[in-house]
């Protein structure tokens, strides 16, 4: 069926009629304002003690002040904000936080409908199991959503893109599985996302370049595949970004090396080829490294030593060659060294010899000549034959 041409209207009427859409919008606004107003502390607490009846005996007991309907905010683990309704102040839950309970039970039975106004909900280190219901999407003033350390499963529901104001997402140390929805994206205030060792799978969706606030990004200790995507270079506050443990394939993209206020960059273990792009001597403020266990081919770049903040770096278990570069003997403040498991060969250079904070040194499996100055670090001079067999 074609769509037929709308009809055309005189310009006064065509105004009138938007006019009209628009109180009708405005009224629509109102009633969701109003619908979220009716939920009141009673109901609140009446959510709270459906939840308690559906964790294990153990748990009950973990909240036995959880009883008296008429006071919740002075049960354990709750605390009230107030909001206007109807003009008076009135208080309303905004925060749980009930970290490291042994809580068990399941997130399927908060009725987060009746918790809208809850801004931190901290369950982490419990027993929880069970997933992550769709429903929590309502928790639209929610800033810390922080979930880690129990036994969620399932997937990461599409509705966590409407936390518009989340700042923290903390679901690591779970059985989460599936993909990371690109509509994650949409949560445009986070500051730190922590999925790390859980069984997501797929690529990491290039929408997560629009969260141009994240300071911490883990997705470490999954089964991610697929190339590392290059929008994670807008994310320009990034101080610490961890891939690693993953499947994570392709050359790494030069535009991570536009984050410049990176400290902590690891992506080890995982299948990552190509060379380590030039302009990472930009990462001036890097003080960890780690690029193990990958398939890195080419040389080791020349300017490291402008990396003059590093204390760990770590490039073995690549296919790296050519010569270390003298000016790694400017990265004085390095305490672990290691480059095993590579293809460097050439003269071991006695700018070495300048590492004085070294604590450990490893250049097994490569063809180097020559031997470790002894002025190095504080390394067992016993060890130094290990260092290079
Ligand atoms: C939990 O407590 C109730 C009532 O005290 C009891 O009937 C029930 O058997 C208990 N369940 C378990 C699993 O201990
Ligand atoms: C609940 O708390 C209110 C207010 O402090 C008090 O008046 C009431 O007696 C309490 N009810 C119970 C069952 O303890
Ligand atoms: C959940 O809470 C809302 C708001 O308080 C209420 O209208 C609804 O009936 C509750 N749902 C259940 C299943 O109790
Ligand atoms: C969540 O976002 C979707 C799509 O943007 C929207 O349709 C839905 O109404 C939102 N849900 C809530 C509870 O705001
Ligand atoms: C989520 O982001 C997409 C673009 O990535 C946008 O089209 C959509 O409108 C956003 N949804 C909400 C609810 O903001
Ligand atoms: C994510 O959580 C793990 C486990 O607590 C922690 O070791 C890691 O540092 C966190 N990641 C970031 C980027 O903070
Ligand atoms: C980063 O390095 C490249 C060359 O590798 C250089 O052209 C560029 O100006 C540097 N960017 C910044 C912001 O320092
Ligand atoms: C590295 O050390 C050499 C020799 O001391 C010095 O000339 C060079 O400027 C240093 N490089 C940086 C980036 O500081």
């Amino acid at each position: 069926m074609e769509m037929q041409p709308p009809p055309k209207m005189p310009a006064p009427l065509t105004m009138t009629m938007l006019m009209m859409m628009m109180m009708m919008m405005m009224m629509m606004a109102t009633s969701v304002a109003l619908a979220s107003d009716t939920v009141v502390l009673g109901g609140q607490a009446a959510a709270l003690l459906g939840w308690k009846a559906s964790l294990d005996n153990k748990s009950q007991r973990a909240l036995h002040s959880w009883g008296n309907t008429s006071m919740p905010c002075n049960w354990r683990g709750i605390s009230c904000g107030t909001v206007m309704h109807w003009g008076q102040h009135q208080p309303m839950i905004n925060s749980i936080s009930l970290r490291g309970m042994r809580l068990r039970g399941a997130l399927e039975s908060l009725n987060f409908s009746a918790l809208r106004t809850l801004t931190r909900l901290d369950l982490s280190h419990n027993l929880l199991a069970g997933s992550i219901p769709p429903s929590i999407e309502v928790l639209g003033e929610l800033h810390a959503l922080l979930l880690q350390g129990n036994q969620i499963s399932g997937s990461i529901p599409l509705g966590l893109g409407n936390l518009t104001k989340l700042h923290s997402l903390m679901l690591h140390e779970n059985e989460l599985s599936g993909e990371i929805p690109s509509l994650i994206g949409n949560m445009s205030s986070l500051v730190t996302l922590n999925l790390s060792s859980n069984h997501l799978i797929g690529h990491i969706p290039c929408e997560i370049g629009h969260m141009k606030h994240l300071v911490a990004l883990d997705l470490s200790s999954n089964n991610l595949f697929g190339k590392i995507p290059s929008s994670i270079g807008g994310l320009t506050e990034l101080t610490s970004l961890y891939l690693y443990c993953n499947q994570l394939s392709g050359q790494i993209p030069r535009e991570l090396g536009y984050l410049l206020n990176l400290k902590d960059l690891q992506l080890g273990i995982n299948t990552l080829s190509g060379s380590i792009p030039r302009n990472f001597h930009n990462l001036t403020k890097l003080t960890v490294l780690n690029l193990r266990l990958n398939k890195l081919s080419g040389l080791i770049p020349q300017k490291m030593d402008y990396l003059s903040n590093l204390q760990y770096l770590s490039l073995s278990e690549n296919i790296l060659s050519g010569s270390i570069p003298n000016s790694i003997g400017n990265l004085t403040k390095l305490t672990i060294l290691y480059l095993y498991m590579n293809q460097i060969s050439g003269h071991i250079p006695r700018e070495l010899g300048r590492l004085v904070n070294l604590e450990d040194l490893d250049l097994r499996g490569n063809t180097l000549t020559g031997s470790i100055p002894n002025s190095i670090g504080n390394l067992a001079q016993n060890s130094l034959s290990y260092i290079l067999t």
